[in-house]
């Protein structure tokens, strides 16, 4: 049985990709318990297999051996109270913003909930927008529509995978304010990945470091600032401290022999 507030359980997951060339082993023995309502982020070296897991989360694909439980039921397959959003917005070029919107319940064969989608674009800044088509935006507007796609479903569990990689560090300010205040109003559980360990810091209630590939959870960190965080904590000393704690952990991390090995392909 579930711990009851253990909503998402990954259970010593293991991947390995079968390639031309050889097995990749991607992630190692990886346990983590999320709860319901939490921000978590992962983060680790390019490679370690954050994306892998977070597919895995999304049941977009299965793992070698263990397995991952929402709500204590093994999840095999996509999950309709599991929202994805990617580094790219991944919105179709030739659909406006509102038929983008729409296209997810076209093939799931749903009704969209239009007033809950017209009421997500305003949340998120996009009012007024539905009738222009995705290159009128810009990276950062693409990306608040598909912080609405994956929000339109009403899932319990948010999945964000380096969303905001790509903007210029502006913008992504903007996002990750915006990101807060989205979780602080539905209390949504949220995974995201990052590189950035000042953003996982301003944004989450713990951060997992994984280490170089095969991924292992190396350690857990809870961030201890109350919420709401505004943007100014991070110029704070006691910000700053946080984050060099994670770096120098990261920086430390043994080198595994896979690791020596992935350095002959960069
Ligand atoms: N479909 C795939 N086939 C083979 N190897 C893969 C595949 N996807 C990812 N990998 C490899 O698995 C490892 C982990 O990848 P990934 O999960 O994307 O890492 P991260 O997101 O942490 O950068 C990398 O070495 C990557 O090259
Ligand atoms: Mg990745």
């Amino acid at each position: 049985m579930p711990k009851h507030n253990e909503k998402l359980v990954i259970d010593r997951a293991t991947k390995y990709y079968e390639t031309g060339t050889g097995r990749v082993h991607a992630l190692d023995n990886v346990s983590i318990a999320i709860r319901d309502h939490e921000f978590v982020s992962l983060v680790g070296p390019s490679g370690c297999g954050k994306t892998t897991l977070l597919w895995s989360m999304a049941g977009l694909h299965d793992l070698t051996s263990g397995e991952i439980r929402l709500d204590g039921t093994p999840i095999h397959g996509p999950h309709p109270d599991i929202g994805m959003v990617f580094q790219d917005a991944n919105l179709l070029p030739w659909r406006n913003i509102q038929r983008n919107l729409a296209f997810p319940f076209e093939i799931s064969g749903k009704s969209a909930n239009e007033d809950r989608i017209l009421q997500l674009m305003e949340r998120v800044g996009l009012g007024g927008f539905g009738n222009k088509m995705p290159r009128e935006l810009s990276g950062g507007m693409q990306q608040r529509a598909s912080i609405v796609r994956a929000l339109s479903f009403d899932p319990s569990v948010l999945l964000m995978d380096e969303p905001f990689g790509a903007l210029d560090a502006f913008t992504r300010d903007e996002m990750n304010l915006l990101v807060e205040e989205i979780w602080m109003e539905t209390r949504k559980m949220i995974v995201f990945i990052t590189h950035s360990i000042p953003e996982a810091v301003f944004l989450s209630d713990k951060v997992h470091v994984l280490s170089a590939r095969p991924g292992r959870l190396a350690r857990t960190f809870t961030i201890p600032f109350p919420r709401p965080r505004p943007l100014e904590i991070m110029e704070t000393r006691e910000f700053f401290d946080v984050v060099n704690t994670i770096k120098a952990d990261i920086q430390h991390q043994p080198k595994t022999s896979n690791q020596a090995l992935a350095g002959a392909y960069p």
